[in-house]
């Protein structure tokens, strides 16, 4: 439980967003899912409903909570998304906050995600209050859109011999719980947070066809073919540039490759792995799942 009354959590229909009310949730700390909508974020979770990110809108929806949860949804306007909340935190006399950005090394004037989220790790600082920065590897979730082509023996993307540490976006979300809610202590410089193990996109196809029975082949596409892949798909402009920037990222050899233990030292057990995701996605990956 925290001092302050209940956590403001913005996005909270998110990937994290929503991680992040189950774990307090969990650790008994009352939280304020900030939609866009009437559609609950969760059962149980009270809702504050802003439809428009505007500063009074969300300066209102944050009024009474001395700690918050934000991040910003991937649209060409994030900047200015995130600059407006980070206003309205201030505006409603937020004091502590944690923000979801994007792994350290990918903070790089050269990638469009890098320029756009260290924009608004900059802007935060400035602000009169304390934050702390969580900056993921790329989300295990991501996979969830190649689910049916796993099934059919297939992993397309353009990441070449690149290694990720991926992430579950539940871990995320209960890493910003526990920093909310005071069971770990508060961090001074952000935090590059992954999963336990470092994979490329073949050994994800390797060991998802492992735990589904049968084989899964990787196949490497070049960053633009994967962009024209994604805009075939219907993924918006944007985003489709953002991901061909980030496996033509990944994909380089002179890139650093990262592996933290973050997660473990705030959660008191490891990351889970990519089986233990699979395992809980299971009605995504494999309909009639092995145990
Ligand atoms: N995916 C990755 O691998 C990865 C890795 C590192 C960092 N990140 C960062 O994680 C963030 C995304 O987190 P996530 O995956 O949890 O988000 P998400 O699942 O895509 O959810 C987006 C949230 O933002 C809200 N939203 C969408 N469009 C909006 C708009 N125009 N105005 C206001 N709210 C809007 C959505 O509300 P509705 O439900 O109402 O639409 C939802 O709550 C991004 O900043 C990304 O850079 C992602």
């Amino acid at each position: 439980m925290t001092e302050s009354g209940p956590v403001a959590v913005l996005g909270a229909t998110g990937q994290v967003g929503s991680a992040v009310t189950r774990a307090l949730d969990r650790l008994g700390v009352p939280s304020h899912a900030l939609i866009r909508s009437g559609r609950p974020a969760a059962p149980g979770v009270s809702t504050r409903v802003v439809p428009e990110w505007t500063e009074e809108g969300l300066a209102h929806a944050f009024a009474g909570c001395t700690s918050a949860f934000v991040m910003v949804p991937l649209v060409e306007h994030a900047v200015e998304l995130g600059r407006t909340a980070h206003a309205a935190l201030e505006r409603a006399g937020v004091r502590r906050v944690v923000r979801l950005s994007v792994l350290g090394g990918v903070i790089d004037d050269e990638l469009t995600l890098g320029r756009l989220h260290a924009a608004l790790d900059a802007d935060l600082a400035a602000r009169d209050l304390a934050s702390a920065v969580l900056r993921p590897d790329s989300f295990m979730q991501n996979l969830l859109g190649s689910a049916t082509s796993m099934q059919q023996g297939s992993l397309t993307n353009a990441t070449g011999d690149g290694r990720m540490a991926l992430i579950d976006a539940d871990d995320i979300g209960e890493c910003a719980a526990a920093l909310l809610a005071g069971t770990a202590p508060w961090p001074d410089t952000p935090l590059d947070l992954t999963g336990p193990e470092l994979l490329t996109h073949g050994d994800v196809a390797r060991r998802t066809g492992r735990w589904l029975g049968h084989a899964v082949r990787y196949e490497d596409v070049s960053p633009p073919a994967l962009h024209a892949m994604l805009l075939d798909f219907g993924v918006p402009g944007f985003l489709a540039g953002i991901f061909a920037e980030l496996a033509a990222w990944t994909r380089r050899v002179d890139r650093e490759e990262v592996m933290t233990d973050h997660v473990p030292r705030l959660l008191g057990r490891s990351g889970h792995r990519l089986e233990t995701f699979l395992q809980a996605h299971a009605s995504v990956f494999a309909p009639a799942a092995p145990d």
